[in-house]
């Protein structure tokens, strides 16, 4: 197999080594690099024992390529030693034993770090929401949450690690320039229940539901923006371009029905929801307001899209995207922000691909299983399997 020679930073070293496209972060560090303090647990970005840093932001390590990390400024458990932040994290969970075995403790660390650094704020319940995606077989986590409040009730020192800014990344018609997670205030939008349309006129009046994560994504698309608006304001010619995804019965003016299913080999998931859709066609903008669930593990994706196209002058259309979401049930320890970035930008790049090439005329064939998404389908096999028992 074709190797690629991989030039890093690994814990302020620079070092270099060949790796084959499949090669993951977490195995060329730890065979590769003799660094096994990275810890790897799933495999499938659901334990989060190999989370580390991936310029200042927190990633799994076992589902990233190591080829994708080319030129990036990565930071192991074992590059902290001098950081005042992680020791006193590291002292807060001895004293309130926050590890037993430790095989989880990498991946919590960094978490941890990632929780202090951003949520100064941050209780009890916020902490445990935060942690949701790092799994713990020991400690039954008081321990872990107690350290973490701990440092945060002591004025914790400067964290040493921030996140850089973003590296342009260009996969196909899609560049993805710019984007940024964060969380909405409970002052901001109001909680919602059920996904009547009156709920939906609430949701899309508050903006998202209370406590949303929000995802921002600024994207270019390789074809005239009054092309791309067609297609955007064509409601069966977007859902067309999303993989996976269909409508149920014709759109009742702004309000639609529709499903998207993810496969994970002979398993399911089906999400259901209904949505309603404003456009403002002098704008060239709109916000989805909608709802979804999977019946068979009861999760709930609530959530708002809001959207502006405009016309680039050295050719194509940008589109601005801004989505502010919840995520209930089982398959919330999928909605880690980090882990929703990563597969939001593949789905993304998949989807506005198609838009452009609708807008171009071009066929498009979506129809197929939801590729962006492989990396949750496995994740979903495991879980399905553990909740119904069927392996
Ligand atoms: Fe990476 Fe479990 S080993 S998330
Ligand atoms: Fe053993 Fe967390 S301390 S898995």
């Amino acid at each position: 197999m074709t190797t690629t020679h991989v030039s890093l930073t690994v814990n302020g070293r620079p070092v270099g080594a060949a790796a084959e496209p499949r090669r993951h972060l977490a195995d060329f560090l730890r065979e590769d690099l003799l660094l096994t303090g990275t810890h790897i647990g799933c495999e499938q970005g659901v334990c989060g024992a190999c989370t580390l840093f991936v310029d200042g932001r927190p990633i799994r390590s076992c589902i990233t390529p190591a080829v994708a990390c080319q030129n990036t400024e990565v930071r192991t458990v074992e590059g902290f030693d001098d950081d005042a932040l992680m020791q006193r994290l590291r002292a807060a969970f001895t004293r309130h034993h926050g590890l037993q075995c430790g095989f989880c403790t990498p991946g919590m660390l960094a978490t941890a770090y990632d929780i202090v650094r951003r949520l100064p704020d941050a209780d009890a319940a916020r902490i445990r929401r935060e942690l949701s995606g790092n799994l713990c077989r020991c400690t039954g986590y008081a321990g872990i949450v107690a350290a973490i409040e701990d440092v945060l009730a002591n004025e914790p020192p400067a964290p040493a690690v921030v996140p850089l800014p973003r590296r342009t990344r260009q996969p196909d018609n899609a560049a993805l320039q710019q984007h940024r997670y964060t969380v909405a205030s409970d002052r901001e939008a109001a909680p919602v229940q059920a996904s009547s349309r009156d709920t939906l006129e609430a949701l899309a009046q508050a903006g998202g539901p209370a406590g949303g994560v929000i995802l921002k994504r600024s994207l270019h698309l390789d074809a005239p923006a009054e092309s791309v608006w067609r297609v955007l304001s064509d409601v069966p010619a977007v859902v067309s371009c999303i993989p996976g995804a269909s409508l149920e019965g014709t759109p009742q003016g702004e309000l639609l029905q529709g499903r998207c299913i993810v496969a994970a080999g002979p398993m399911r998931a089906t999400f259901r929801g209904s949505a309603l859709l404003r456009l403002d066609p002098r704008q060239h903008s709109g916000r989805l307001a909608g709802q979804g669930r999977d019946r068979l593990t009861r999760s709930e994706l609530t959530g708002t899209l809001d959207f502006r196209l405009a016309e680039v002058a050295q050719g194509g259309a940008q589109l601005d995207l801004s989505m502010v979401y919840r995520l209930k049930g089982p398959l919330a320890q999928f909605g880690r922000p980090a882990l929703v970035e990563e597969i939001a930008d593949q789905l993304l790049a998949e989807v506005t691909t198609n838009i452009a090439q609708k807008a171009k005329g071009a066929a498009v064939t979506s129809g197929a299983p939801l590729s962006a998404l492989d990396l949750v389908a496995k994740a979903l096999t495991r879980l399905f399997s553990r909740l119904l028992r069927l392996r």
